[in-house]
């Protein structure tokens, strides 16, 4: 599979995971999703991050994601690490983790970069929208532990860029103001936008996020 990239379709599979068999699209259903891969099970990094992952529930749901974690591993490896993260990181994983030994799903999502490591899923992450695209992809080396309030933010840039004409500036935080879209036209913008405007250059224009 050739790398996939923003708004291709998130290619569905079946698979094996710590909650049961799932069936990718139809798991998701109209929900978004965050598919992201970790190198290994038992490795300290790893266990960190789906930790973390697990107390940040709520807010996935707030937002209506669905996340579920990967890597090469059996399931029943997957089973027993899961008690230690709920050990360790002080939570429960509450999100299915997909066992992937076949790499099925590692291949078909570009997971595995060889020059990296040729056995093992680098930190790819994939946020999907309702419609099944790419929204985002993001990859991390296996000494770098993801960032889990950014995925939140990135989430919140990309579900209210998707039903507003309005694009989020640098450093950008929920509730925060946002750009105009180039594509509005001055004279259509108090109409689009009733909160009111500033034009700071005829390219910048700043408006306060609309759905807050
Ligand atoms: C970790 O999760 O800690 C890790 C995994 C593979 C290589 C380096 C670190």
């Amino acid at each position: 599979m050739a790398t996939l990239r923003l708004g291709d379709i998130a290619p569905d599979f079946t698979a094996e995971t710590s909650e049961g068999t799932i069936h990718f699209h139809e798991w998701l259903g109209n929900s978004w999703g965050v598919l992201f891969s970790h190198p290994a099970d038992f490795t300290p990094v790893c266990t960190t991050e789906l930790g973390a992952a697990a107390k940040y529930k709520d807010e996935f749901a707030k937002r209506n994601v669905k996340i579920a974690a990967l890597s090469v591993d059996p399931i029943d490896k997957h089973h027993e690490w899961i008690k230690d993260i709920n050990e360790t990181q002080n939570t429960t994983v509450n999100f299915p983790i997909i066992a992937d030994p076949e790499k099925k799903v590692a291949l078909l999502y570009d997971m595995i970069h060889p020059n990296a490591s040729e056995n093992f899923t680098v930190r790819s992450v994939f946020v999907i929208g309702p419609d099944k695209k790419v929204k985002l992809t993001l990859t991390y080396p296996a000494s770098t532990g993801r960032n889990f309030v950014e995925l939140l933010r990135v989430i919140d840039s990309l579900q209210l860029t998707a039903n507003y004409s309005v694009a989020t500036p640098a450093d950008w935080k929920s509730g925060e103001d946002v750009v105009i879209v180039p594509s509005v036209k001055d004279e259509d913008i108090p109409a689009k936008f009733p909160k009111g405007h500033t034009r700071v250059k005829p390219y910048l224009r700043m408006t306060p996020q609309p759905n807050k």
